[in-house]
């Protein structure tokens, strides 16, 4: 397990090139070199060659918010795994609620998108988390059960990021509460263990995503079992990212040294 937080940023359908160059460079400014934190924003497609051109050299990382399962061929509108690398993107967002809500992306579609990541070497960060509906109905856990068992198991064997997202959190102002995210990333990490073994479960990072903001960032980081945030609406300005990383790690490292 890493001995420091990963923070994501998923801008989501916001900033043109030229935002996204004037961001990265706000960010440079506030030194994001110097936390201990893996930082990685996650910008819309075009704004990648200027995000990868000014983030150049410092530790923060890129990636793709979404990606094609196959490399190339008559798929108009979509992007292959193949182009995000070549771009310099660590890493890949699938199955976030809003491409399985608003844009129907089934489970299998998922999998096929973790398959496509770790064919062109991108680390997918790969979404799960239950409707407010399927939370009241007690079926949170059989809801991620499905979400991840079709997952190529052979696809946990490398490098993977998942990210616990409520959709009821997601851009709504309600943060799930440490007693919820607490059980489901313990949960997740059981899971992990019975399925793809100690290595993988110890392996793989857990993010927390959903209404993160830099009030709530030190609490969240300071729980058992969260290595990182995806953070949405909070990312889109360098002041506020580099806050929760900041604030976030500090408080992941002290709660792991009392611990
Ligand atoms: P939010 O979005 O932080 O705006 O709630 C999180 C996400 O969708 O990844």
């Amino acid at each position: 397990m890493s001995r420091i937080p990963l923070i994501a940023g998923n801008w989501k359908m916001n900033k043109t090139a030229g935002q996204a160059g004037d961001y990265c460079r706000a960010l440079k400014k506030l030194e994001p070199d110097r936390l201990p934190a893996e930082l990685v924003v996650f910008p819309p497609y075009t704004a990648l060659p200027a995000v990868a051109e000014n983030l150049a050299g410092t530790t923060v990382r890129w990636g793709g918010q979404d990606l094609h399962w196959e490399l190339s061929g008559p798929f108009t509108g979509a992007v292959s795994g193949q182009f995000l690398a070549e771009l310099g993107c660590s890493y890949v967002i699938v199955g976030h609620s809003e491409r399985r809500n608003i844009f129907g992306e089934a489970d299998s579609v998922c999998a096929r998108k973790i398959a496509a990541a770790r064919k062109t070497g991108l680390i997918p960060v790969f979404c799960c988390g239950e409707s407010d509906v399927e939370r009241s109905q007690g079926s949170t856990f059989s809801v991620l059960e499905r979400q991840l068992s079709a997952v190529t198991p052979a696809d946990f064997a490398g490098e993977t990021v998942i990210a616990y997202e409520p959709v009821w959190a997601i851009g709504t102002g309600n943060t799930a509460t440490a007693d919820q995210i607490v059980g489901v990333h313990q949960w997740l990490r059981r899971w992990l263990t019975v399925h793809h073994g100690t290595d993988v479960a110890e392996r793989t990072r857990l993010l927390y995503g959903g209404s993160v903001t830099p009030a709530v960032a030190a609490e969240l980081l300071a729980l058992p079992d969260v290595d990182g945030l995806l953070v949405g609406g909070a990312s889109l300005q360098p002041e506020a990212f580099f806050k929760i990383a900041e604030v976030g790690s500090a408080s992941f490292l002290e709660a792991r040294r009392l611990s």
